[in-house]
Protein backbone atom coordinates (compact mmCIF):
# COMPACT_ATOMS: atom_id res chain seq x y z
CA UNK A 1 0.00 0.00 0.00
CA UNK A 2 1.23 3.82 -0.60
CA UNK A 3 2.06 5.95 2.40
CA UNK A 4 -0.12 8.23 2.81
CA UNK A 5 2.31 11.43 2.62
CA UNK A 6 4.85 10.90 -0.33
CA UNK A 7 8.35 10.63 0.52
CA UNK A 8 9.34 13.69 -0.84
CA UNK A 9 7.04 16.05 1.43
CA UNK A 10 7.63 13.60 4.65
CA UNK A 11 11.55 14.69 3.77
CA UNK A 12 10.40 18.08 5.15
CA UNK A 13 11.56 19.08 8.37
CA UNK A 14 9.42 21.95 10.60
CA UNK A 15 11.17 25.26 10.71
CA UNK A 16 13.22 24.95 13.78
CA UNK A 17 13.27 28.78 13.71
CA UNK A 18 9.69 28.93 13.85
CA UNK A 19 9.08 26.15 16.14
CA UNK A 20 11.28 27.86 18.69
CA UNK A 21 9.26 31.23 18.32
CA UNK A 22 5.77 29.12 18.79
CA UNK A 23 7.36 27.28 21.80
CA UNK A 24 8.20 31.26 23.35
CA UNK A 25 4.75 32.19 22.32
CA UNK A 26 2.47 29.39 23.93
CA UNK A 27 4.71 29.69 27.34
CA UNK A 28 4.16 33.74 26.72
CA UNK A 29 0.24 32.82 26.67
CA UNK A 30 0.29 30.86 29.19
CA UNK A 31 1.66 33.71 31.69
CA UNK A 32 5.12 32.97 31.72
CA UNK A 33 7.14 36.07 31.30
CA UNK A 34 9.13 34.82 28.04
CA UNK A 35 12.10 36.58 26.21
CA UNK A 36 12.68 35.50 23.07
CA UNK A 37 15.17 35.96 20.68
CA UNK A 38 14.38 33.69 18.20
CA UNK A 39 11.90 35.51 15.74
CA UNK A 40 13.60 36.89 12.61
CA UNK A 41 11.58 39.96 11.82
CA UNK A 42 12.41 43.30 12.69
CA UNK A 43 9.97 44.91 15.91
CA UNK A 44 8.98 47.59 14.16
CA UNK A 45 6.06 48.42 12.25
CA UNK A 46 6.10 49.04 8.30
CA UNK A 47 6.86 52.97 7.79
CA UNK A 48 3.30 54.87 7.43
CA UNK A 49 3.77 55.85 4.07
CA UNK A 50 3.57 52.09 2.82
CA UNK A 51 0.91 50.95 4.83
CA UNK A 52 -1.44 54.58 3.19
CA UNK A 53 -0.55 53.25 0.15
CA UNK A 54 -1.78 49.82 0.53
CA UNK A 55 -5.37 50.92 2.16
CA UNK A 56 -5.96 53.50 -0.73
CA UNK A 57 -5.53 50.65 -3.03
CA UNK A 58 -7.50 48.56 -1.37
CA UNK A 59 -10.28 50.90 -1.35
CA UNK A 60 -10.09 50.81 -5.28
CA UNK A 61 -11.46 48.08 -7.18
CA UNK A 62 -8.54 47.78 -9.77
CA UNK A 63 -6.65 46.23 -7.35
CA UNK A 64 -9.12 43.60 -6.05
CA UNK A 65 -7.96 41.96 -9.59
CA UNK A 66 -5.69 39.70 -10.38
CA UNK A 67 -2.09 40.58 -11.92
CA UNK A 68 0.06 38.82 -14.18
CA UNK A 69 1.94 36.18 -12.53
CA UNK A 70 5.08 37.96 -12.70
CA UNK A 71 3.53 40.84 -10.78
CA UNK A 72 2.88 44.67 -11.80
CA UNK A 73 4.61 45.84 -14.22
CA UNK A 74 5.57 49.57 -12.49
CA UNK A 75 6.71 46.97 -9.54
CA UNK A 76 8.62 45.36 -11.62
CA UNK A 77 9.93 48.41 -13.05
CA UNK A 78 10.78 50.16 -9.44
CA UNK A 79 12.91 46.87 -8.19
CA UNK A 80 14.79 47.10 -11.58
CA UNK A 81 15.45 50.90 -10.69
CA UNK A 82 16.42 49.93 -7.07
CA UNK A 83 18.19 46.92 -7.93
CA UNK A 84 20.89 49.66 -10.17
CA UNK A 85 20.51 51.91 -7.43
CA UNK A 86 21.46 49.69 -4.50
CA UNK A 87 23.63 47.04 -6.17
CA UNK A 88 24.46 48.66 -9.31
CA UNK A 89 23.28 45.69 -11.53
CA UNK A 90 21.56 47.04 -14.35
CA UNK A 91 18.67 44.50 -15.27
CA UNK A 92 15.65 44.95 -17.72
CA UNK A 93 11.74 44.64 -16.04
CA UNK A 94 11.56 41.41 -17.56
CA UNK A 95 14.03 39.70 -15.65
CA UNK A 96 12.36 40.40 -12.34
CA UNK A 97 9.80 37.63 -10.89
CA UNK A 98 7.43 39.09 -8.13
CA UNK A 99 7.47 36.78 -5.34
CA UNK A 100 5.66 35.64 -2.22
CA UNK A 101 8.56 36.63 -0.10
CA UNK A 102 11.82 35.88 -0.06
CA UNK A 103 10.99 32.26 0.38
CA UNK A 104 9.04 31.73 -2.57
CA UNK A 105 12.12 32.95 -4.39
CA UNK A 106 14.36 30.49 -2.94
CA UNK A 107 12.42 27.73 -3.60
CA UNK A 108 11.31 28.73 -7.40
CA UNK A 109 15.32 29.55 -7.99
CA UNK A 110 16.05 25.67 -7.26
CA UNK A 111 13.02 24.32 -8.22
CA UNK A 112 14.01 25.84 -11.85
CA UNK A 113 18.10 25.17 -11.84
CA UNK A 114 18.45 21.61 -10.22
CA UNK A 115 17.76 18.73 -11.91
CA UNK A 116 18.32 15.46 -9.59
CA UNK A 117 21.56 14.79 -8.46
CA UNK A 118 22.55 18.44 -9.13
CA UNK A 119 24.91 19.44 -6.37
CA UNK A 120 24.94 22.93 -4.15
CA UNK A 121 27.93 24.66 -2.39
CA UNK A 122 25.62 25.91 0.92
CA UNK A 123 28.14 27.58 3.00
CA UNK A 124 27.18 26.23 6.63
CA UNK A 125 26.07 27.79 9.37
CA UNK A 126 22.84 28.25 6.75
CA UNK A 127 19.51 29.77 6.87
CA UNK A 128 17.06 26.44 7.91
CA UNK A 129 14.85 26.78 4.55
CA UNK A 130 17.80 26.60 2.15
CA UNK A 131 18.07 22.59 3.02
CA UNK A 132 14.49 21.98 2.32
CA UNK A 133 13.85 24.03 -1.61
CA UNK A 134 17.15 22.25 -2.23
CA UNK A 135 16.01 19.02 -1.42
CA UNK A 136 12.35 19.57 -2.97
CA UNK A 137 13.96 20.03 -6.19
CA UNK A 138 16.19 16.81 -5.88
CA UNK A 139 19.64 18.09 -5.44
CA UNK A 140 21.92 17.60 -2.99
CA UNK A 141 23.40 20.03 -0.58
CA UNK A 142 27.04 19.89 -0.02
CA UNK A 143 28.08 22.28 3.12
CA UNK A 144 30.92 24.15 3.53
CA UNK A 145 31.48 24.51 7.30
CA UNK A 146 33.09 28.01 8.38
CA UNK A 147 33.14 28.71 11.92
CA UNK A 148 33.77 31.64 14.48
CA UNK A 149 37.45 31.77 14.14
CA UNK A 150 37.29 33.01 10.84
CA UNK A 151 34.24 35.08 11.60
CA UNK A 152 31.75 32.82 9.23
CA UNK A 153 33.68 33.87 6.00
CA UNK A 154 34.04 31.69 3.34
CA UNK A 155 37.59 30.63 1.31
CA UNK A 156 37.74 29.98 -2.20
CA UNK A 157 40.12 26.84 -1.22
CA UNK A 158 37.16 25.72 1.57
CA UNK A 159 34.76 26.08 -1.45
CA UNK A 160 37.45 24.57 -4.37
CA UNK A 161 37.47 21.19 -1.97
CA UNK A 162 33.91 20.49 -2.05
CA UNK A 163 33.36 21.11 -5.66
CA UNK A 164 33.11 18.27 -8.01
CA UNK A 165 31.92 17.63 -11.31
CA UNK A 166 28.40 17.28 -9.87
CA UNK A 167 28.54 21.10 -8.63
CA UNK A 168 25.97 22.94 -10.73
CA UNK A 169 25.08 26.18 -8.03
CA UNK A 170 26.98 28.28 -5.19
CA UNK A 171 24.68 29.74 -2.54
CA UNK A 172 26.01 33.07 -1.55
CA UNK A 173 24.52 34.94 1.17
CA UNK A 174 26.43 37.92 2.79
CA UNK A 175 24.99 39.60 4.86
CA UNK A 176 23.87 35.71 6.52
CA UNK A 177 21.39 34.69 8.34
CA UNK A 178 22.39 33.24 10.68
CA UNK A 179 25.51 34.76 11.02
CA UNK A 180 25.70 37.85 10.67
CA UNK A 181 28.79 37.84 8.38
CA UNK A 182 29.66 40.23 5.82
CA UNK A 183 32.01 38.72 3.00
CA UNK A 184 34.45 41.80 2.14
CA UNK A 185 34.78 43.23 -1.50
CA UNK A 186 38.10 41.20 -2.38
CA UNK A 187 36.53 37.51 -1.01
CA UNK A 188 32.80 38.40 -2.88
CA UNK A 189 35.40 38.63 -6.03
CA UNK A 190 37.70 36.25 -5.48
CA UNK A 191 34.44 33.87 -4.90
CA UNK A 192 32.50 35.39 -8.38
CA UNK A 193 35.99 34.78 -10.04
CA UNK A 194 36.30 30.96 -9.20
CA UNK A 195 32.45 30.22 -9.50
CA UNK A 196 32.60 32.03 -12.91
CA UNK A 197 36.04 29.96 -14.15
CA UNK A 198 34.12 26.21 -13.40
CA UNK A 199 30.81 27.62 -14.76
CA UNK A 200 28.94 27.24 -11.97
CA UNK A 201 25.53 29.49 -11.46
CA UNK A 202 25.40 31.69 -8.28
CA UNK A 203 22.24 31.93 -6.54
CA UNK A 204 22.71 35.10 -4.06
CA UNK A 205 20.47 36.12 -1.26
CA UNK A 206 20.68 39.73 -0.95
CA UNK A 207 17.78 40.30 1.74
CA UNK A 208 20.03 41.74 4.37
CA UNK A 209 21.89 44.24 1.82
CA UNK A 210 20.65 47.88 4.15
CA UNK A 211 21.72 46.11 7.18
CA UNK A 212 25.08 46.19 7.76
CA UNK A 213 27.25 47.81 10.32
CA UNK A 214 30.62 49.35 11.30
CA UNK A 215 32.81 49.89 8.49
CA UNK A 216 31.26 46.74 6.50
CA UNK A 217 29.93 47.63 3.03
CA UNK A 218 27.57 45.36 1.12
CA UNK A 219 28.86 43.59 -2.04
CA UNK A 220 26.84 41.97 -4.65
CA UNK A 221 28.15 39.53 -6.48
CA UNK A 222 26.72 40.29 -9.38
CA UNK A 223 28.28 43.43 -10.18
CA UNK A 224 31.30 42.75 -8.61
CA UNK A 225 31.88 39.80 -10.65
CA UNK A 226 30.86 40.94 -14.20
CA UNK A 227 32.39 37.24 -15.55
CA UNK A 228 29.56 35.17 -14.05
CA UNK A 229 27.51 36.92 -17.15
CA UNK A 230 23.76 35.52 -17.09
CA UNK A 231 24.37 32.51 -14.78
CA UNK A 232 23.43 34.98 -11.34
CA UNK A 233 20.15 34.33 -9.63
CA UNK A 234 19.13 37.17 -7.03
CA UNK A 235 17.19 36.81 -4.21
CA UNK A 236 15.72 39.67 -2.38
CA UNK A 237 12.09 40.87 -1.02
CA UNK A 238 11.08 43.76 1.20
CA UNK A 239 10.36 42.20 4.53
CA UNK A 240 13.93 43.09 6.20
CA UNK A 241 14.12 46.37 4.83
CA UNK A 242 10.96 48.08 5.70
CA UNK A 243 9.49 45.97 8.45
CA UNK A 244 7.24 44.03 6.12
CA UNK A 245 7.57 40.18 7.01
CA UNK A 246 4.22 40.27 7.00
CA UNK A 247 2.79 41.42 3.94
CA UNK A 248 4.78 38.89 1.77
CA UNK A 249 6.39 40.19 -1.29
CA UNK A 250 10.20 39.18 -2.42
CA UNK A 251 11.43 38.85 -6.36
CA UNK A 252 14.01 37.03 -8.09
CA UNK A 253 16.08 38.25 -10.97
CA UNK A 254 17.83 36.24 -13.47
CA UNK A 255 18.51 35.42 -17.14
CA UNK A 256 15.09 35.37 -19.33
CA UNK A 257 14.78 31.56 -19.44
CA UNK A 258 14.98 31.12 -16.17
CA UNK A 259 12.46 34.21 -15.46
CA UNK A 260 10.38 33.02 -17.71
CA UNK A 261 10.58 28.91 -16.00
CA UNK A 262 9.83 30.20 -12.78
CA UNK A 263 7.10 32.02 -14.07
CA UNK A 264 5.53 29.58 -15.49
CA UNK A 265 5.73 27.19 -12.33
CA UNK A 266 4.56 30.41 -9.97
CA UNK A 267 1.31 30.67 -12.66
CA UNK A 268 0.61 27.17 -11.51
CA UNK A 269 1.82 26.88 -7.58
CA UNK A 270 0.22 30.49 -6.41
CA UNK A 271 -0.29 33.20 -9.67
CA UNK A 272 0.20 36.19 -8.70
CA UNK A 273 1.18 38.06 -5.00
CA UNK A 274 -1.46 39.91 -3.30
CA UNK A 275 -2.29 43.04 -5.38
CA UNK A 276 -2.67 45.23 -2.51
CA UNK A 277 1.34 43.99 -1.37
CA UNK A 278 2.28 44.79 -4.35
CA UNK A 279 1.36 48.28 -3.83
CA UNK A 280 2.99 48.58 -1.03
CA UNK A 281 6.04 46.96 -1.82
CA UNK A 282 6.15 49.41 -4.95
CA UNK A 283 5.78 52.42 -2.38
CA UNK A 284 8.76 50.93 -0.43
CA UNK A 285 11.00 50.73 -2.92
CA UNK A 286 10.38 53.63 -5.00
CA UNK A 287 10.89 55.41 -1.59
CA UNK A 288 13.81 56.64 0.00
CA UNK A 289 15.88 54.59 2.34
CA UNK A 290 15.81 56.71 5.62
CA UNK A 291 13.20 54.50 7.54
CA UNK A 292 15.72 51.46 7.41
CA UNK A 293 18.45 54.04 8.23
CA UNK A 294 16.63 54.50 11.58
CA UNK A 295 16.15 50.87 12.34
CA UNK A 296 19.64 50.09 11.46
CA UNK A 297 20.72 52.56 14.03
CA UNK A 298 18.86 50.92 16.48
CA UNK A 299 20.24 47.74 15.24
CA UNK A 300 23.53 48.76 15.72
CA UNK A 301 23.50 49.62 18.97
CA UNK A 302 21.48 46.48 19.87
CA UNK A 303 24.23 44.33 18.57
CA UNK A 304 27.17 46.03 20.23
CA UNK A 305 24.94 45.84 23.86
CA UNK A 306 24.54 42.32 22.83
CA UNK A 307 27.80 41.30 21.70
CA UNK A 308 29.34 42.93 25.02
CA UNK A 309 26.88 41.13 27.08
CA UNK A 310 27.30 37.94 25.36
CA UNK A 311 31.25 37.75 25.60
CA UNK A 312 30.98 38.46 29.79
CA UNK A 313 30.02 35.26 29.62
CA UNK A 314 32.39 32.45 30.82
CA UNK A 315 32.05 29.61 27.79
CA UNK A 316 30.30 32.04 25.25
CA UNK A 317 32.44 33.24 22.47
CA UNK A 318 30.50 35.47 20.61
CA UNK A 319 32.27 37.27 17.37
CA UNK A 320 31.00 40.59 16.60
CA UNK A 321 29.01 39.89 13.46
CA UNK A 322 29.07 42.73 10.85
CA UNK A 323 25.42 42.16 9.26
CA UNK A 324 21.30 41.33 9.22
CA UNK A 325 20.23 41.44 13.20
CA UNK A 326 21.70 38.07 14.60
CA UNK A 327 24.94 37.46 16.17
CA UNK A 328 26.02 33.58 16.59
CA UNK A 329 27.95 32.81 19.64
CA UNK A 330 29.83 29.07 20.08
CA UNK A 331 28.54 27.74 23.81
CA UNK A 332 30.58 24.65 23.05
CA UNK A 333 32.90 25.39 26.03
CA UNK A 334 29.49 24.80 28.36
CA UNK A 335 28.75 21.89 26.94
CA UNK A 336 28.76 18.76 29.15
CA UNK A 337 29.01 21.07 31.87
CA UNK A 338 26.42 20.49 34.47
CA UNK A 339 23.49 23.24 34.84
CA UNK A 340 20.48 23.30 37.55
CA UNK A 341 21.04 19.26 38.11
CA UNK A 342 21.35 18.90 33.99
CA UNK A 343 24.26 18.25 31.91
CA UNK A 344 23.48 19.15 28.56
CA UNK A 345 25.37 17.77 26.06
CA UNK A 346 24.49 19.38 22.63
CA UNK A 347 23.17 23.31 22.22
CA UNK A 348 19.55 22.03 21.20
CA UNK A 349 19.47 20.36 25.08
CA UNK A 350 21.32 23.35 26.76
CA UNK A 351 18.82 25.90 24.56
CA UNK A 352 15.60 23.65 26.22
CA UNK A 353 17.26 24.05 29.88
CA UNK A 354 17.01 27.95 29.29
CA UNK A 355 13.85 28.40 28.00
CA UNK A 356 12.67 26.39 30.66
CA UNK A 357 14.74 27.56 33.48
CA UNK A 358 15.53 31.19 32.50
CA UNK A 359 12.28 31.81 29.93
CA UNK A 360 14.56 32.89 27.56
CA UNK A 361 14.15 31.50 23.75
CA UNK A 362 17.18 31.15 21.65
CA UNK A 363 17.61 28.87 18.53
CA UNK A 364 20.12 26.17 18.72
CA UNK A 365 22.86 25.83 15.81
CA UNK A 366 21.35 22.62 15.00
CA UNK A 367 19.10 24.40 13.47
CA UNK A 368 21.70 26.16 10.95
CA UNK A 369 23.84 23.00 10.19
CA UNK A 370 26.10 23.43 12.92
CA UNK A 371 25.49 22.23 16.73
CA UNK A 372 27.63 24.02 19.19
CA UNK A 373 26.18 27.50 18.76
CA UNK A 374 23.15 29.31 19.75
CA UNK A 375 21.51 32.53 16.94
CA UNK A 376 19.96 35.38 18.97
CA UNK A 377 17.76 37.83 17.00
CA UNK A 378 18.88 41.55 18.30
CA UNK A 379 15.53 42.10 16.39
CA UNK A 380 13.71 43.28 19.49
CA UNK A 381 13.48 46.17 22.30
CA UNK A 382 16.23 47.27 24.49
CA UNK A 383 15.21 46.61 27.82
CA UNK A 384 13.96 43.43 26.41
CA UNK A 385 17.15 42.39 25.26
CA UNK A 386 19.06 43.46 28.13
CA UNK A 387 16.84 42.13 30.71
CA UNK A 388 17.31 38.72 28.62
CA UNK A 389 20.79 38.40 28.00
CA UNK A 390 20.74 39.48 32.00
CA UNK A 391 18.63 36.21 32.40
CA UNK A 392 21.38 34.00 30.16
CA UNK A 393 24.27 35.58 31.96
CA UNK A 394 22.93 34.59 35.52
CA UNK A 395 21.96 31.36 34.77
CA UNK A 396 25.01 29.90 32.59
CA UNK A 397 27.42 31.11 34.75
CA UNK A 398 25.80 28.49 37.45
CA UNK A 399 27.80 26.26 35.00
CA UNK A 400 30.25 24.07 36.43
C1 LIG B 1 18.47 34.86 4.45
C2 LIG B 1 17.01 35.01 4.23
N1 LIG B 1 16.53 34.96 2.99
C3 LIG B 1 15.22 35.07 2.73
C4 LIG B 1 14.32 35.23 3.75
C5 LIG B 1 12.86 35.30 3.35
O1 LIG B 1 12.15 36.32 3.83
P1 LIG B 1 10.62 36.55 3.41
O2 LIG B 1 10.11 35.27 2.85
O3 LIG B 1 9.94 36.93 4.66
O4 LIG B 1 10.63 37.63 2.38
C6 LIG B 1 14.76 35.28 5.07
C7 LIG B 1 13.81 35.38 6.20
O5 LIG B 1 14.07 35.05 7.34
C8 LIG B 1 16.14 35.17 5.32
O6 LIG B 1 16.64 35.23 6.56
Amino acid sequence: MSSRISARISAISESATLAVDAKAKAMKAAGRPVIGFGAGEPDFPTPGYIVEAAVEAAREPRFHKYTPAGGLPELRQAIADKTLRDSGYRVDASRVLVTNGGKQAVYQAFATLLDPGDEVLVVAPYWTTYPEAIKLAGGVQVDVVTDETTGYLVSVEQLEAARTERTKVLLFVSPSNPTGAVHPREQVEAIGRWAAEHGLWVVTDEIYEHLVYGGAEFTSIATAVPELGDRVVILNGVAKTYAMTGWRVGWLIGPSDVVKAATNLQSHATSNVSNVAQVAALAAVKGDLSAVERMREAFDRRRKTMVRMLNEIPGVLCPEPQGAFYVYPSVKALLGKELRGRRPQTSAELAELILEEAEVAVVPGEAFGTPGYFRLSYALGDDDLVEGVSRLQKLLSEAV
